[in-house]
């Protein structure tokens, strides 16, 4: 029963310990101040090893807790750095994490007869096979420690037919059913998991957009008339990472200020 909880209780992730990928930058490293804001414990994970430690030592510093962050080195692309990131985490906070923003990724901005293979296969192993190896990871260690949310971070690409995105676009379809197929098996270990689909946001991967000068058609496609910032996405995260979201699972948030409705 919710009914007597204060509508801060409802959302809060005091006592939770959150992995947050792609934590470098852009909507990660929003995602993992926003989850030490609503009271979670956050591990902020990149290649950057040194950009996640200074982020975490300014959440710790701003919460005045030395144990409140801590940063971590994880590539998507050499798969053996996950299984011992998540071995750091419980080495650190002995205990796994019960929150995942499994979020890293990159973009090839391409048309189709100019994708090469190496940027394919560079695409779909950190998108896909990287994206997937963390969450399965992270969701071996939840089940045994009795659940969690998991939250793959998709795109409108993966849900819309983008031009010049082909690589890209199948990646993040892909972690669209991921999320589904996960959500299915593992309700019954008491993981959630969801997926959150952001439309055009100011981070470094939509420079790509800004370089090839497709930023004002983009725009005229979004009805809102705007792109997107991160903090556009605190209200979908903490609903699908706390307890408020406790009945969602398998669902896929569109966060586009309307753009996949555009008909332009
Ligand atoms: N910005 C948008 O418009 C938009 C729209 C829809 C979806 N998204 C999705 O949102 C997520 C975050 O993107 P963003 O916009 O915040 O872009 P961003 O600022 O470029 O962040 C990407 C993050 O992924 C990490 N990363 C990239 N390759 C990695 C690898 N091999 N191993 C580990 N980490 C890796 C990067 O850290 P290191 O370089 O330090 O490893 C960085 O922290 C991505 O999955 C993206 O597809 C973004």
């Amino acid at each position: 029963m919710t009914e007597n909880l204060m509508l801060e209780e409802l959302f809060t992730l005091r006592g939770r310990l959150a992995l947050v990928t792609g934590a470098s930058s852009g909507i990660g490293l929003h995602a993992a101040g926003l989850l030490a804001r609503a009271g979670a414990k956050v591990v902020l994970a990149a290649r950057r090893l040194h950009a996640v430690q200074t982020a975490a030592a300014e959440i710790a510093k701003q919460y005045g807790d030395a144990n409140a962050a801590h940063g971590i080195h994880i590539d998507l692309n050499r798969l053996e750095t996950i299984p011992l990131a998540l071995d750091e985490i419980e080495r650190v906070f002995g205990r796994p994490a019960d929150i995942l923003i499994n979020n890293a990724g990159i973009i090839h901005f391409a048309r189709f007869l100019d994708h090469d293979d190496e940027a394919v296969a560079r695409i779909f192993a950190t998108n896909l096979n990287g994206s997937f190896a963390v969450a399965r990871e992270a969701a071996r260690r939840m089940v045994k420690t009795g659940g969690g949310s998991i939250i793959n971070v998709g795109s409108t690409a993966g849900l819309r037919t983008p031009g010049s995105l082909a690589a890209y676009g199948v990646s993040k379809t892909g972690l669209v059913q991921l999320t589904k197929i996960m959500a299915l098996e593992l309700a019954s270990k008491k993981i959630r998991v969801n997926a959150l689909c952001p439309g055009n946001f100011v981070t470094e991967m939509h420079q790509v957009f800004t370089e090839h000068k497709v930023d004002e058609t983009i725009v005229k496609r979004i009805p809102q008339r705007r792109l997107g910032s991160p903090d556009d996405l605190d209200g979908p995260i903490l609903l699908l990472a706390s307890d408020a979201g406790r009945y969602m699972t398998g669902t896929v948030i569109t966060v586009d200020g309307g753009q996949t409705l555009s008909w332009l």
